[in-house]
C-alpha cells in the first residue's frame, strides 16, 4: 500500500470510528433524553395511543402509520416521512413549521443538544426494530 493510501485508510478508519462514538449515545445523553420525553408525555407514550400517537415501533415507520391511532391530520399522513434521526430532528425543532397543518400543538424541542439527547432516547425507548403490539 502506498503512504498515502494509508493514510486514506486511516483517515476513514477514524471517520468510521467517530461515527460509532456518535451512534452510541452514553448514559448521560440517554438520561437527559428521558427527562425531556417528559414533555412529549403530556400527549404521548411509547407504548399506546394518546392524544398523540405512540412511539414505539419509531424508527423506521413511516409518519402517519402508528396502529391504531386514527386522529392523524392529512399533512402527517400525506407527508411521505420516514422517522428517523434526521426527520425527527427537523420535525422536533419546530413542528408547526416543518409540517404546515400538523395537529402537533407543541411549539417543539428548540436546542439542538436537547433534542439529540431525546432522540437517542426515543431510538433506544422505541424498541428499535420490533412494531407496536396492534391496539386492542
Ligand atoms: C400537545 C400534545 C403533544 C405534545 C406535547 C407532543 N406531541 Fe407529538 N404528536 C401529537 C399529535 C396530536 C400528533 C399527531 C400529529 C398529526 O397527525 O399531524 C403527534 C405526532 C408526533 C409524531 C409523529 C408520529 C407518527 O406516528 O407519525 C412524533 C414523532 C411526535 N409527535 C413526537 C413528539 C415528541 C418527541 C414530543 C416531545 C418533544 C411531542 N411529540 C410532543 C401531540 C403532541
Amino acid at each position: 500500500m502506498k503512504p498515502r493510501c494509508l493514510v486514506v485508510a486511516l483517515g476513514l478508519a477514524g471517520g468510521l470510528l467517530a461515527a460509532d462514538a456518535r451512534a452510541a449515545p452514553d448514559a448521560a445523553s440517554l438520561a437527559r433524553g428521558e427527562q425531556i420525553y417528559a414533555r412529549c408525555a403530556a400527549c404521548h407514550a411509547i407504548e399506546g395511543n394518546r392524544t398523540g400517537p405512540q412511539h414505539c415501533g419509531l424508527f423506521g415507520r413511516r409518519a402517519g402509520t402508528a396502529p391504531g391511532y386514527s386522529a392523524y391530520s392529512k399533512a402527517m399522513r400525506e407527508s411521505q416521512w420516514v422517522w428517523d434521526e434526521k426527520s425527527l430532528h427537523v420535525f422536533l425543532k419546530d413542528p408547526m413549521t416543518a409540517l404546515p397543518g400538523t395537529s402537533m400543538g407543541y411549539a417543539g424541542v428548540k436546542d439542538a443538544a436537547e433534542r439529540s439527547d431525546l432522540i437517542a432516547w426515543l431510538k433506544v425507548a422505541s424498541h428499535l426494530g420490533e412494531a407496536c403490539k396492534p391496539a386492542p
